[in-house]
Protein backbone atom coordinates (compact mmCIF):
# COMPACT_ATOMS: atom_id res chain seq x y z
CA UNK A 1 0.00 0.00 0.00
CA UNK A 2 1.59 3.30 -0.61
CA UNK A 3 -0.54 5.71 1.25
CA UNK A 4 -2.89 5.51 4.16
CA UNK A 5 -5.78 7.68 6.17
CA UNK A 6 -5.14 7.94 9.62
CA UNK A 7 -8.20 8.92 11.92
CA UNK A 8 -6.98 11.12 14.43
CA UNK A 9 -10.35 12.55 16.15
CA UNK A 10 -9.24 10.00 19.40
CA UNK A 11 -5.75 11.18 19.70
CA UNK A 12 -6.04 14.12 23.04
CA UNK A 13 -3.10 16.71 23.07
CA UNK A 14 0.16 15.29 24.89
CA UNK A 15 -1.26 11.81 23.25
CA UNK A 16 0.61 10.15 20.17
CA UNK A 17 -0.33 7.12 17.66
CA UNK A 18 2.08 5.25 15.82
CA UNK A 19 1.10 3.30 12.53
CA UNK A 20 2.88 1.47 9.98
CA UNK A 21 3.36 3.16 6.31
CA UNK A 22 5.99 1.76 3.67
CA UNK A 23 7.14 -1.17 6.69
CA UNK A 24 8.48 1.58 8.67
CA UNK A 25 6.64 3.20 11.82
CA UNK A 26 5.31 6.25 11.69
CA UNK A 27 4.81 8.71 15.03
CA UNK A 28 1.46 10.78 15.17
CA UNK A 29 1.83 13.63 17.91
CA UNK A 30 -0.88 16.03 18.73
CA UNK A 31 1.26 18.12 20.42
CA UNK A 32 0.76 20.40 24.06
CA UNK A 33 1.22 23.78 23.69
CA UNK A 34 4.21 23.94 25.83
CA UNK A 35 6.01 21.35 23.62
CA UNK A 36 5.04 23.52 20.21
CA UNK A 37 6.23 26.73 22.72
CA UNK A 38 9.67 24.69 23.82
CA UNK A 39 10.46 23.95 20.19
CA UNK A 40 9.35 27.12 17.99
CA UNK A 41 11.79 28.87 20.99
CA UNK A 42 15.25 26.94 19.74
CA UNK A 43 16.87 29.00 17.30
CA UNK A 44 18.23 27.53 14.39
CA UNK A 45 21.63 28.23 15.11
CA UNK A 46 21.30 26.08 18.20
CA UNK A 47 20.58 23.01 15.52
CA UNK A 48 22.93 20.28 14.31
CA UNK A 49 20.41 20.11 11.43
CA UNK A 50 18.74 23.25 10.58
CA UNK A 51 17.33 21.69 7.23
CA UNK A 52 13.38 21.03 7.34
CA UNK A 53 13.26 17.50 6.18
CA UNK A 54 10.04 17.83 5.51
CA UNK A 55 8.60 15.87 2.64
CA UNK A 56 5.77 18.30 1.69
CA UNK A 57 8.60 21.31 1.55
CA UNK A 58 11.49 22.22 -0.87
CA UNK A 59 14.18 20.28 -0.02
CA UNK A 60 15.96 23.66 1.66
CA UNK A 61 13.64 24.61 3.46
CA UNK A 62 14.59 25.10 7.31
CA UNK A 63 13.89 23.35 10.03
CA UNK A 64 11.79 25.86 12.06
CA UNK A 65 8.66 24.40 14.28
CA UNK A 66 6.49 26.20 11.40
CA UNK A 67 8.02 23.99 8.78
CA UNK A 68 8.35 20.71 11.19
CA UNK A 69 4.80 20.68 11.65
CA UNK A 70 2.01 18.51 10.28
CA UNK A 71 0.26 22.01 8.39
CA UNK A 72 0.78 25.74 9.18
CA UNK A 73 -2.84 26.17 11.09
CA UNK A 74 -2.45 22.35 13.12
CA UNK A 75 0.96 23.17 14.41
CA UNK A 76 0.09 20.95 16.86
CA UNK A 77 0.17 17.96 14.70
CA UNK A 78 3.67 16.45 14.07
CA UNK A 79 3.96 13.68 12.02
CA UNK A 80 7.45 12.12 11.57
CA UNK A 81 9.08 8.23 10.38
CA UNK A 82 9.83 6.99 13.32
CA UNK A 83 13.41 5.43 12.28
CA UNK A 84 16.31 7.31 14.00
CA UNK A 85 18.53 8.70 11.24
CA UNK A 86 22.20 7.32 12.80
CA UNK A 87 21.47 3.41 12.37
CA UNK A 88 17.87 2.75 12.35
CA UNK A 89 16.48 1.84 16.08
CA UNK A 90 13.11 3.15 16.94
CA UNK A 91 13.45 6.29 19.19
CA UNK A 92 11.20 6.58 22.17
CA UNK A 93 8.73 8.99 22.92
CA UNK A 94 8.36 11.74 25.34
CA UNK A 95 12.08 11.30 26.89
CA UNK A 96 15.35 12.75 26.86
CA UNK A 97 16.77 15.99 27.85
CA UNK A 98 14.17 17.94 25.16
CA UNK A 99 10.75 16.07 26.07
CA UNK A 100 11.01 14.52 22.35
CA UNK A 101 12.02 11.52 21.86
CA UNK A 102 15.10 9.46 22.78
CA UNK A 103 17.01 6.79 20.92
CA UNK A 104 18.13 4.01 23.21
CA UNK A 105 20.53 2.71 20.89
CA UNK A 106 23.23 5.18 21.24
CA UNK A 107 21.67 8.12 22.65
CA UNK A 108 20.72 10.25 20.03
CA UNK A 109 17.91 13.12 21.33
CA UNK A 110 15.33 14.67 19.62
CA UNK A 111 13.17 17.40 20.63
CA UNK A 112 9.71 18.39 20.60
CA UNK A 113 10.11 19.14 16.76
CA UNK A 114 11.41 15.73 15.91
CA UNK A 115 15.15 17.53 15.50
CA UNK A 116 18.10 16.10 16.62
CA UNK A 117 19.65 17.47 19.16
CA UNK A 118 22.59 15.41 20.57
CA UNK A 119 23.90 12.16 20.17
CA UNK A 120 25.25 11.03 17.00
CA UNK A 121 22.24 11.21 14.27
CA UNK A 122 23.08 13.48 11.85
CA UNK A 123 19.39 14.27 10.83
CA UNK A 124 16.09 15.08 12.16
CA UNK A 125 13.44 12.53 11.88
CA UNK A 126 12.24 12.67 8.67
CA UNK A 127 8.87 14.10 7.53
CA UNK A 128 6.62 11.43 5.29
CA UNK A 129 4.61 13.65 2.22
CA UNK A 130 1.39 14.00 4.09
CA UNK A 131 -2.38 16.32 3.52
CA UNK A 132 -5.24 16.28 5.92
CA UNK A 133 -8.32 15.06 3.83
CA UNK A 134 -10.49 16.04 6.66
CA UNK A 135 -9.99 18.20 10.10
CA UNK A 136 -9.06 14.81 11.91
CA UNK A 137 -8.10 12.39 8.55
CA UNK A 138 -4.33 12.00 7.81
CA UNK A 139 -3.32 10.92 4.69
CA UNK A 140 0.38 9.65 4.57
CA UNK A 141 1.87 9.15 1.20
FE1 LIG B 1 19.64 5.82 17.14
FE2 LIG B 1 22.18 4.99 16.89
S1 LIG B 1 20.43 4.19 15.96
S2 LIG B 1 21.41 6.60 18.13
Amino acid sequence: VSSIEVDVSAVQPGMSLTVKWRGKPVFIRNRTPKEIEDAKNVQLSQLKDPVARNANLPSDAQATDTDRAAAKDKENWLVMIGVCTHLGCIPLGQQGEFGGWFCPCHGSVYDTAGRIRSGPAPENLPIPPLTFTSDTVIKIG
